[in-house]
């Protein structure tokens, strides 16, 4: 479902990726990691179509997105669900109002958005939290909103960059088991992590980065386990 074909990522005169190959089919759940720097957001950035590659190909399902129109690109987001580290909640909509946001934004019928957005709250168990503001949410709770954002639309794909950083141990443990949840119902989840002690448990596909480039690709991998 994504491919990367000899990709390069210049920015200005910095080579955040080096010539980067790499296969992920539908239904995997994989974790990219390596040192800050290594080039894990931006792997992520061209897959959301954030940024362009300078050179190389990337496509998702089927669809070479660093040649998709930019007009093109609500389109490719509404097939994939984007968690980020800050969770990028609105801050005066409640949990229920910033889950059904994408939803307005589409213009889905009231109704059908009432049902997505219950599923959803379902699914990161929230319910109870359905009109409650951001502010007045543990960091933990904040995240869960995020993601029954990023699956209202029913995504073939969640992109998480690093969805725990600013969450403890035992919240984080929660997340992870969450995501984990989301791609046994068949979706593609990728994962950029420091969380060492996350990645070693879960035993998923895990590949390293260093200096844009892969060091390792391993398919019941630990944080540090090479090639
Ligand atoms: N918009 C930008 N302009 C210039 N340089 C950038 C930009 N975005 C990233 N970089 C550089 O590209 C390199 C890769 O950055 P990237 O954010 O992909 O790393 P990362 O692996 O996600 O790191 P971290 O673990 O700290 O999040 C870094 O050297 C970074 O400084
Ligand atoms: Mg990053």
């Amino acid at each position: 479902m994504i491919q990367l074909i000899n990709v390069t990522k210049i920015y200005n005169e910095l080579k955040a990726l080096d010539n980067v190959s790499l296969e992920i089919s539908q239904g995997e759940m994989v974790f990219l990691v390596g040192p800050s720097g290594a080039g894990k957001s931006t792997i992520m950035k061209l897959l959301y179509r954030e940024e362009k590659p300078t050179s190389g190909q990337v496509f998702v399902s089927n669809v070479d997105v660093s040649r998709l129109p930019n007009g093109q690109t609500p389109l490719l987001r509404r097939r994939m669900g984007i968690v980020f580290q800050d969770f990028k909640l609105l801050p005066n909509k409640t949990s229920y109002e910033n889950i059904a946001y994408p939803l307005y934004a589409i213009g889905m019928d009231r109704s059908e958005i009432k049902k997505r957005v219950h599923g959803a709250l379902k699914v990161v168990n929230l319910t109870n939290k359905a009109n409650d503001f951001p502010k007045t949410l543990s960091g933990g709770e904040q995240q869960r909103v995020g993601i029954a954002r990023a699956i209202v639309q029913g995504p073939s794909l969640l992109i998480a960059d690093e969805p725990t950083g600013n969450l403890d141990p035992a919240t984080s443990m929660e997340i992870f088991q969450l995501l984990e949840r989301i791609n046994q119902r068949g979706t593609t989840v990728i994962v950029a992590t420091h969380n060492q002690q996350m990645v070693d448990q879960m035993r998923r596909r895990v590949i390293c980065l260093s200096s844009g480039k892969i060091v390792s690709d391993v398919v019941a991998g630990t944080y540090s386990s090479r090639t």
